[in-house]
């Protein structure tokens, strides 16, 4: 079979580890040119080295100017962008720190308006703006008051921005518990007692992984019928 993305330019915003980072493997693999952007310097030159990257930009997403700069700094159009920054911040009421609130909506509210503006004219159409998004607004949950709303606005979003900056797709994955550094630093020396209650009671028995999501990346990257639509990967958790 033919590599499904021969010819063309992956994007990664946060590409130095975790899902962004399986992803460039997985293009790589489909015959694309990556472009890795990290925040971390040397995290994101080990990166490059293992997925041989066309290029590689240090900038943190969530400030526009930055972002804009990078898209205006791309000497060639590219073809699709797949954007994984951003933290996350869970918090009780009562407990909410403000200033951690703002840069969550920042980053998962403001960052990909940013970005899509910033990408009109440089992402050739009919490539994607895919978005990480996730199932914590399926069930209310204790912490879940600031993040889950957040997560709810991403699909409905995309669907405004799909009709807005076509014929550019916009679609995002909505991933459930993924096996990423970024779990390991949430979860602590409790990650191997999540894995194994995942492995245990997750429809698919087994826990998803990085090249799971990465893998419904290309999918999405590659199916040129699909935009301002979501896509859930979390092994069932959603129907837990
Ligand atoms: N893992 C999960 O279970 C899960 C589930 C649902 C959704 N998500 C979402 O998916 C995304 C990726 O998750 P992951 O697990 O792959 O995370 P990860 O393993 O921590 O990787 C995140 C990547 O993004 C970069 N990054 C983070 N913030 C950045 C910023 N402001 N500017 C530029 N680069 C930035 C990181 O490098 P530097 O730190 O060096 O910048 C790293 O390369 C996150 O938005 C997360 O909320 C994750």
């Amino acid at each position: 079979m033919a590599a499904r993305l021969e010819g063309q330019t992956v994007v990664l915003i946060g590409g130095s580890a975790g899902i962004g980072l399986a992803t460039a493997r997985r293009a790589r693999a489909e015959g694309a040119e990556v472009i890795l952007t990290g925040r971390d310097l040397d995290r994101l030159k080990r990166a490059a080295a293992d997925v041989d990257a066309h290029r590689t930009a240090v900038f943190d997403a969530g400030d526009p100017q930055q972002l804009t700069q990078f898209f205006d700094d791309l000497p060639d159009p590219v073809d699709h962008v797949l954007v994984t920054a951003g933290g996350n911040y869970y918090a009780r009421l009562a407990d909410i720190d403000f200033r951690e609130a703002r840069r969550l909506v920042d980053d998962h509210f403001f960052l990909p308006l940013h970005l899509a503006r910033a990408a009109v004219g440089r992402v050739r159409a009919p490539g994607t703006l895919l978005f990480m998004g996730g199932v914590g607004d399926q069930h209310p949950f204790l912490s879940g008051v600031l993040s889950a709303p957040l997560t709810a606005a991403l699909p409905v979003m995309v669907k405004n921005l799909a009709l807005e900056i076509a014929p550019l797709r916009v679609n995002v994955i909505a991933a459930g518990f993924v096996d990423t550094d970024l779990s390991e630093r949430l979860l602590g020396d409790q990650i191997e007692a999540r894995r194994a209650e995942l492995r245990e009671t997750l429809p698919v028995r087994r826990v998803v992984g990085p090249e799971d999501v990465a893998d419904l990346a290309v999918h999405v990257m590659t199916n040129t019928a699909l935009t301002g639509a979501s896509f859930t990967i979390d092994g069932g958790q959603r129907l837990l």
